[in-house]
């Protein structure tokens, strides 16, 4: 049998094309209207998809004033979005280096509680210097450091989750026990970052923790997804990378003493898509055309450690030697490998590489028809690139209704997509365990 696939909604903006605020067809909506995000998902709901997700910085984009950039606090959006839904899973990004566990656990917690069981963290160690500022202390850590801290914070929220047992809460009215003390334990907790007593004060959820997704990609990043993550976002401009990401991440999880199954690999894919492969170009050409040089490049330069990219002309083929050594990058250090590698194999030149980082910032980017992008998906899972992908609309909520409308029927023709969903929470979307906690 064909193997069955995973669709996450990566909902961004009014799409993930850097200009995609400025075309016609995208949402008039404010970007701080609940409503955006609500549509956005029940019509990912309504084709059941398994997730959607809303990213995080911490920080004010410094080019906010010509580029569309801002959004709501991801789980205060998603506990909203909760009520608005009944089976899609929500993807909250919170950071490992900013906020403290007790806080984040009891969040997400309530998250799980809120929506029944469809709650997931996106956890992030958060790689931007301008986000650090905001947070006092000696500034920003390295990516040593951070991925240290991450570690134990992630060590601390799976003890917090796990400081209740199933059952505890009796809630017996004639016998007067409210909940079984023996099920509720303190984990006293003191490491290098934080001392946490416990227990949560809070029940157990209903998928036992909310599903951790991680999006790391350096080795460090691989290493901890390996430990830890449920479900793994990846960004590849083309398939042959992603293939080797997913090879070495699944023997990675093998190596942590998993079963691969328990870590979907889930990259990118933003498609414009058209009946004709030469009307989707042409829309994609209309999009290029109204995104900026400029913000393109402050982009490049905030990837790259706040590198000065500035003389270097937009017409000149590019080298790899433009670029600062990505083993010493301290912000995203796997998206700086993917792209100096693009810059090694392609030549691009320094206009042709920020449109193709403008499309979605480093993610596989298409534009076809509906069965070119079928086609594709399948491809990449048949390669094995892909247990299923984010799927990132370069305009909201159109292309999504194209995706939804014209992709998903042809891959539920195939075999390849769920036509109900079968379970309720999000672990049950996702083939994913639920972890057993305490027992008494
Ligand atoms: C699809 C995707 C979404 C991401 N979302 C966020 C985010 O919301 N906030 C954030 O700080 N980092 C985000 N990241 C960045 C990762 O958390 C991570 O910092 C980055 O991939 C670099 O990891 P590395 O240093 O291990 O290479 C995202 C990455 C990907 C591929």
């Amino acid at each position: 049998m064909k193997r069955r696939l995973h669709l996450n909604l990566f909902i961004y903006g009014r799409g993930h094309h850097e200009a995609a605020w400025r075309h016609p067809r995208s949402t008039p909506r404010a970007l701080t209207d609940i409503d955006h995000y609500v549509e956005c998902a029940r019509k990912a709901e309504a084709a059941h998809f398994d997730s959607i997700f809303l990213a995080d910085v911490l920080n004010l984009p410094p080019d906010v004033d010509s580029s569309a950039r801002l959004w709501l606090e991801p789980l205060t959006a998603l506990s909203a979005i909760a009520f608005a839904t009944s089976r899609i899973g929500l993807i909250g990004t919170a950071s490992t280096s900013h906020t403290e566990p007790f806080n984040l656990a009891r969040q997400l917690c309530s998250l799980d509680h809120i929506s029944r069981g469809r709650a997931a963290w996106n956890i992030v160690t958060s790689f931007s210097i301008a986000g650090s500022r905001n947070f006092g202390g000696a500034g920003r850590l390295s990516h040593a450091d951070r991925y240290a801290k991450g570690e134990e914070f992630v060590e601390v929220m799976k003890a917090l989750w796990n400081s209740w047992g199933d059952g505890a809460v009796v809630d017996d009215r004639s016998s007067g026990v409210f909940v079984k003390k023996a099920l509720v334990r303190p984990i006293n907790h003191k490491g290098e970052s934080f001392e946490v007593a416990g227990p949560l004060n809070m029940p157990r959820s209903p998928q036992g923790w909310p599903v951790l997704v991680q999006a790391g990609s350096s080795d460090t990043g691989k290493d901890f997804a390996a430990r830890h993550a449920e479900a793994v976002f990846t960004a590849h401009i083309e398939k042959s990378t992603a293939v080797e990401f997913y090879r070495d991440i699944k023997a990675r999880v093998v190596a942590a003493g998993r079963a691969p199954s328990q870590l979907l690999v889930l990259p990118g894919i933003s498609a414009m898509i058209a009946g004709t492969e030469a009307e989707a170009n042409r829309l994609q050409q209309e999009l290029n055309e109204l995104a900026d040089t400029r913000i393109g490049l402050s982009r490049l330069s905030d990837r790259f450690d706040g590198h000065d990219f500035s003389h270097l002309k937009l017409d000149q083929v590019l080298r790899p030697e433009d670029f600062p050594d990505p083993a010493d990058n301290q912000s995203s250090r796997g998206r700086t490998e993917l792209i100096v590698g693009a810059v090694r194999r392609e030549k691009p030149t320094l206009r042709q590489l920020l449109g193709k980082l403008a499309g979605a910032r480093g993610h596989f980017v298409m534009a076809g028809t509906p069965e070119q992008v079928a086609d594709t998906i399948e491809d990449w899972v048949d390669s094995g690139a892909a247990d299923g992908f984010n799927v990132m609309p370069p305009l909201l909520p159109w292309m999504l209704d194209v995706f939804t409308e014209e992709v998903v029927p042809i891959l539920r023709r195939r075999g390849r997509f769920r036509t109900e969903y079968e379970g309720r929470t999000l672990r049950q979307h996702y083939g994913l365990e639920r972890p057993s906690g305490i027992s008494g």
